[in-house]
C-alpha cells in the first residue's frame, strides 16, 4: 500500500535520512523501531509531505506522492498522529473533533458518534478543553482526530511515548482493533516491548539509515540486533 523507496531527507544541510527505502502491505500495522533521534519522526513526516525528501519517490497505492502537501495526502487516505499531540488546548474535545471531521467514499466511516463509541473515555469528557487533558487522554483525542478524517493508512508517531503502562495497553488494544478494521498502520516507536507485541513487520533505523527489516517474529527473536540498535 505505501512503498518508499530510498529517500534522502535534510534539514537545511543536515543530511537526516540516507537511502531509506520500507513497504506497509494492506491490513497490516509495521512498526518503525529506533533510538531518540533515529530518524523515526523524519520519516514519517517525509512520507507525510512535511519534510519532502530531496531524492527518492513514496508511492501511495500505485500513486506516487512525493512532493504532495500534507492535505492532499489526507485526502487520498493518509492519517497522521503527529508526535507532539498538538490538540487544540482552547477547543472541547468535541470542537477538536469536528474541526477535523472529513467524510470519505472510504467502508469505513468515522464520524464523532462512532469515534466516542470506539473512545468511550473521550464521550465522557466531550466538552473538557483540550488544554487540561491527561496525556493518554490528549493521545486519544489526537488518534481520534486522525480517525474523522477517514483514512485508510495511519502513520502513527509514538503514541506510547509518556504514557502510563496501564494506559498503553489499552491503547496498545485499540490500534490493534482498528487493523482488524482493516486500518493499514506505520508505528514509529522508541518503545519496542508495545510495538513487537502488535506488529505484524518491522524496521530498524538507526543514524538515518534501515538496518534491518523483517517480519515480527524474527525481530522478537534476533536479541543481538535489538540490542545493538534499540537499547540506549
Ligand atoms: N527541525 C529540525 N532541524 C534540524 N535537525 C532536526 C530537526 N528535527 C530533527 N532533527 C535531527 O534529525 C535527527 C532525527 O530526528 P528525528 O527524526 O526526530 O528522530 P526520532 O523521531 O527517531 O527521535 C536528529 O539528529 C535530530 O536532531
Ligand atoms: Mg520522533
Amino acid at each position: 500500500m505505501l512503498k518508499v523507496k530510498g529517500i534522502h531527507t535534510f534539514y537545511g544541510l543536515s543530511h537526516i535520512l540516507f537511502d531509506v527505502s520500507l513497504e506497509v502491505s494492506r491490513g497490516e500495522i509495521a512498526c518503525l523501531l529506533g533510538r531518540n533521534g533515529a530518524g523515526k519522526s523524519t520519516t514519517i513526516k517525509s512520507i507525510m509531505g512535511l519534510t519532502p525528501p530531496r531524492q527518492g519517490t513514496i508511492e501511495f497505492k500505485g500513486e506516487t506522492i512525493t512532493g504532495k502537501q500534507p492535505y492532499q495526502l489526507v485526502r487520498l487516505g493518509i492519517g497522521y498522529v503527529p508526535d507532539d499531540r498538538r490538540v487544540f488546548a482552547d477547543l472541547t474535545v468535541g470542537e477538536n473533533l469536528e474541526i477535523s471531521e472529513r467524510s470519505s467514499g472510504a467502508l469505513l466511516m468515522w464520524d464523532r458518534e462512532s469515534v466516542y463509541d470506539f473512545f468511550p473515555a473521550l464521550r465522557h469528557i466531550d466538552s473538557r478543553k483540550g488544554g487540561v487533558l491527561s496525556g493518554g487522554e490528549q493521545q486519544m483525542l489526537t488518534i481520534a482526530r486522525a480517525l474523522v478524517t477517514n483514512p485508510e493508512f495511519l502513520l502513527l508517531d509514538e503514541p506510547t511515548e509518556g504514557l502510563a503502562p496501564m494506559v498503553v495497553k489499552v491503547l496498545e488494544e485499540q490500534i490493534r482493533r482498528l487493523r482488524d478494521k482493516g486500518l493499514t498502520v506505520l508505528l514509529a516507536e522508541q518503545n519496542q516491548k508495545a510495538a513487537l507485541r502488535l506488529s505484524d513487520r518491522g524496521y530498524i533505523i538507526d543514524n538515518g539509515v534501515i538496518r534491518y527489516h523483517g517480519n515480527i517474529e524474527d525481530l522478537r527473536d534476533n536479541e543481538e540486533i535489538r540490542k545493538k540498535y534499540l537499547l540506549v
